[in-house]
């Protein structure tokens, strides 16, 4: 299947950059969100990102300008979809909100496109169940930030055809990634592994065993981690961390994945992170 034409639902962190790499490597992109505020918000931190490139050499600025001719900032989700080979969603880590949105991209979108989620945790093989084209559904899970991470874990539903998979694999390929194939399970493997360690890192903050600093120093020192676990928690930010924690929590049944209570508590409060300025560190 050759894919030339992507829509992307949902320009924050993770769809802004998937937007940004899709169109880099020559596809032509859609970029959809629910006001235009979110979607000019998706589409400044492209031009940031191409900009830094053309101050560092890589692009032209010629380049850059031809980049940002393929892509098309919508708010209208059903007009975004009419024409497209395939549909990459990154909105919220929310069940419900995303099994919504995939019954509306099954009823716009071409009967052919793929429909892939950007999950973190949830399962493919319940979302593909609220369409009718289930062997058309599949993860594509990013790493963040996009344009710098290469890992893609490919996941399989229960119905995901071997056409699908294929495709997927060889436009991960285009994107400059490596694709890794995962089965479907709760958090695949990204999340299975890392986010019981973040949690855990926030119950050794609850407990007093060290201060966050602390904590981080002993990662980013001791086993060479780029970032420390809760500035990572911070980047990836704390309510998706919380929603991963529980689905994780859920899907497995068992306590040792329970989510720390601070990490419910900083949520309820708003401290999501970077993303509103303050999560375990304040940022400016
Ligand atoms: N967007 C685009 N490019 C970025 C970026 C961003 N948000 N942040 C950094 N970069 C680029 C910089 O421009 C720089 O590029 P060049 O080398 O080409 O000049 C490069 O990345 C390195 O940046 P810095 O020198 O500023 O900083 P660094 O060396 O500390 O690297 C980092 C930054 C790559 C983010 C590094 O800290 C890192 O790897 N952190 C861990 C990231 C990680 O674990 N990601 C996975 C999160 S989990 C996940 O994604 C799955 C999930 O479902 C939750
Ligand atoms: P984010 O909060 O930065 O962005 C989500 C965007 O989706 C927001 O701009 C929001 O307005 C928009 N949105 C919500 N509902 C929508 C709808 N119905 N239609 C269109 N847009 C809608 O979140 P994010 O960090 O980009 O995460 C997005 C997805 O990617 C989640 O499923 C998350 O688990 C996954 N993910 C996140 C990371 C990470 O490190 N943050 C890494 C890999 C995967």
């Amino acid at each position: 299947m050759n894919i030339q034409r992507i829509s992307v639902i949902g320009a924050g962190q993770m769809g802004s950059g998937i937007a940004q790499v899709a169109a880099q490597s020559g596809l032509h992109v859609t970029l959809v969100d629910v006001d235009e505020a979110r979607v000019n918000k998706g589409l400044q931190t492209i031009e940031k990102n191409l900009g830094r490139q053309v101050e560092k050499g890589r692009l032209t600025e010629a380049q850059k300008e031809e980049i940002l001719g393929r892509l098309r900032p919508m708010t209208d989700l059903a007009a975004a979809v009419v024409e497209v080979d395939m549909v990459i969603e990154a909105v919220v880590e929310n069940k419900q909100v995303k099994t919504d949105l995939f019954r509306q991209l099954d009823e716009h979108a071409p009967a052919d496109a793929i429909l892939a989620t950007n999950t973190s945790s949830l399962p493919i093989t319940e979302i593909a169940a609220a369409t009718k084209r289930p062997e058309k559904v599949i993860g594509m899970h990013f790493m963040n930030p996009v344009p710098v991470m290469k890992l893609v874990e490919v996941i399989r539903g229960l119905a995901t055809s071997d056409e699908t998979f294929r495709a997927v694999d060889s436009l991960a390929r285009h994107m400059g990634k490596t694709p890794v194939e995962v089965q479907d399970f709760p958090g695949f493997v990204s999340n299975r592994v890392l986010m019981p360690m973040i949690n855990e890192a926030i119950y050794a903050v609850y407990e007093g065993v060290a201060t966050p600093e602390a904590i981080d120093e002993v990662m980013r020192l001791g086993m060479n981690h780029p970032m420390g676990p809760l500035t990572l928690a911070d980047f990836i930010g704390l309510d998706t961390c919380l929603y991963i924690m529980e689905t994780l929590y859920e899907g497995f049944g068992d306590s040792k994945y329970r989510p720390c209570p601070l990490l419910k508590k900083y949520v309820s409060a708003g401290w999501l992170g970077r993303k509103t300025g303050r999560g375990f560190y304040v940022y400016e």
